[in-house]
């Protein structure tokens, strides 16, 4: 049975742009819809009870995606928010000491197994051959994404790309740049190359072969690309190889992307 309640949430993220994509999930596609983690003896006692000893995680969390889903059909609005990712908090609310407090809510960034049961789709990409090294414990989800800050869920969603270049740059200072020869190609993102969550290609890349660079350098005089014929170039192997483009991300020595 649907609350009414629910039905409230439900047309508040239809209306909502940035809800769209909760409807869509909701409808089959994307991530599927579970409880929130089960803390053994703890009721939901809603975001409100949470803002008054964590105000401004409160703050900034009413602006992101996740404070505006719906968790399933049949539950109370109680049940989403903070508590979805956290677990059912009237213990930890009711707490006296620190220890006790750690020990009866959820902390996900210790563990992604939180984030998994709604998002199983990124469950399965982590589960690519070519994958950033989380499932393996040496990364969380939150080296990339930060849970509470409407910038910082989906790295520049709210803002620009660059929110999420700066992401990689923390840890991947070589491909970051500046270049004195930019490859404007990195201007929209390194995602414009990369699955970063995994990839069945080497180097978590979108495609394997000339394909992920035709897709901004396709020409009507195909196989000239630039000013340079390639027509006996493109097939010994990917553009970035043997001697070629060996330099993707940008090259401090030549202007054609080169080492
Ligand atoms: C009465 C005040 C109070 C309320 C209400 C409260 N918290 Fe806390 N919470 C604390 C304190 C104090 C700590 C710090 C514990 C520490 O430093 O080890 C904490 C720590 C946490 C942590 C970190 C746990 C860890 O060590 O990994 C999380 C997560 C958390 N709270 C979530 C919540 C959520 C979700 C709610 C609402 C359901 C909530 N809190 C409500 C006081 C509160
Ligand atoms: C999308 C899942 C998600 C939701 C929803 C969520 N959190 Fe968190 N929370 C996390 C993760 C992941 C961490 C660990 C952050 C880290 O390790 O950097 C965390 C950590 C915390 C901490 C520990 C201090 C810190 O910043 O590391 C507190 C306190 C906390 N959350 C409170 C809240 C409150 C209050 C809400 C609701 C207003 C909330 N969280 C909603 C995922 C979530
Ligand atoms: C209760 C279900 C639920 C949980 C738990 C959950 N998410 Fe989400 N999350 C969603 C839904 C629904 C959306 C919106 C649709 C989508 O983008 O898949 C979303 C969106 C996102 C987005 C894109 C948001 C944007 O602003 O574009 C990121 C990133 C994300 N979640 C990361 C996480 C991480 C990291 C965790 C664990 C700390 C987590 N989620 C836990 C349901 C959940
Ligand atoms: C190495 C950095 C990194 C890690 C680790 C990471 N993400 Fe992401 N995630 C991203 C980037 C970058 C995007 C934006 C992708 C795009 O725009 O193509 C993204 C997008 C998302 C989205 C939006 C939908 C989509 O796939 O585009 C969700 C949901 C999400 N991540 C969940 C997670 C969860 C859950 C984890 C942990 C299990 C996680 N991410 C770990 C970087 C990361
Ligand atoms: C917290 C640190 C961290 C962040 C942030 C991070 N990465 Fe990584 N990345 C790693 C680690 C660790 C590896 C695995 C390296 C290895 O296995 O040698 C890796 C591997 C990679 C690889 C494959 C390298 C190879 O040789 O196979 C690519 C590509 C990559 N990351 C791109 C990105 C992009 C794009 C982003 C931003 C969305 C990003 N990374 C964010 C730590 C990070
Ligand atoms: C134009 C496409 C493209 C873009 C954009 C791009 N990369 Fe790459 N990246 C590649 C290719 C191609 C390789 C494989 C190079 C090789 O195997 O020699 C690669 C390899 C990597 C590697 C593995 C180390 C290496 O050089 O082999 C890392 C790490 C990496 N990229 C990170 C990033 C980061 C961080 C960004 C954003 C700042 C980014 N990439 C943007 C195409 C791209
Ligand atoms: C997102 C679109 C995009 C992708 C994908 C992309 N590039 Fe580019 N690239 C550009 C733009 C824009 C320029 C600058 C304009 C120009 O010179 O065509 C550029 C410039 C270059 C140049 C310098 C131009 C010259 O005359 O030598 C080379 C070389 C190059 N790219 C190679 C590659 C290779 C190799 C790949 C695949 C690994 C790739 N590009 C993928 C957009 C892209």
């Amino acid at each position: 049975m649907i609350k009414n309640k629910t039905w409230f949430w439900l047309m508040a993220i239809c209306v909502f742009p940035l809800g769209v994509a909760g409807c869509m999930t909701m409808s089959g596609s994307g991530a599927v819809i579970v409880p929130a983690p089960k803390i053994a003896g703890a009721e939901f006692v809603g975001m409100d009870t949470c803002a008054a000893c964590h105000e401004k995680i409160s703050k900034d969390f009413a602006r992101t995606t996740h404070s505006r889903i719906v968790v399933s059909g049949d539950m109370d609005v109680k049940e989403q928010g903070c508590e979805a990712c956290h677990g059912a908090g009237s213990l930890h609310v009711n707490a006296q000491t620190n220890e006790e407090k750690a020990k009866t809510i959820v902390n996900p960034g210790k563990a992604p197994e939180a984030c998994y049961q709604c998002h199983l789709k990124q469950k399965a990409e982590f589960g690519l051959q070519y994958h950033h090294p989380l499932p393996e414990g040496k990364m969380t989800c939150t080296d990339c994404h930060d849970p509470h800050s409407p910038e910082g869920v989906r790295p520049g969603s709210l803002t620009s790309l660059g929110g999420i270049d700066r992401a990689c740059a923390k840890c991947h200072k070589d491909q970051a740049g500046p270049f004195v020869y930019e490859h404007e190609a990195v201007r929209e993102g390194c995602t414009v190359c990369h699955n970063v969550h995994g990839s069945i290609n080497e180097k978590m890349l979108k495609q394997r072969d000339a394909h992920l660079c035709l897709r901004c350098h396709y020409q009507s005089t195909y196989p000239s690309i630039g000013d340079t014929s390639h027509s006996s170039r493109i097939f010994p192997g990917p553009c970035w190889s043997g001697g070629c483009h060996t330099a993707p991300h940008g090259s401090n020595y030549n202007e054609h992307e080169r080492l």
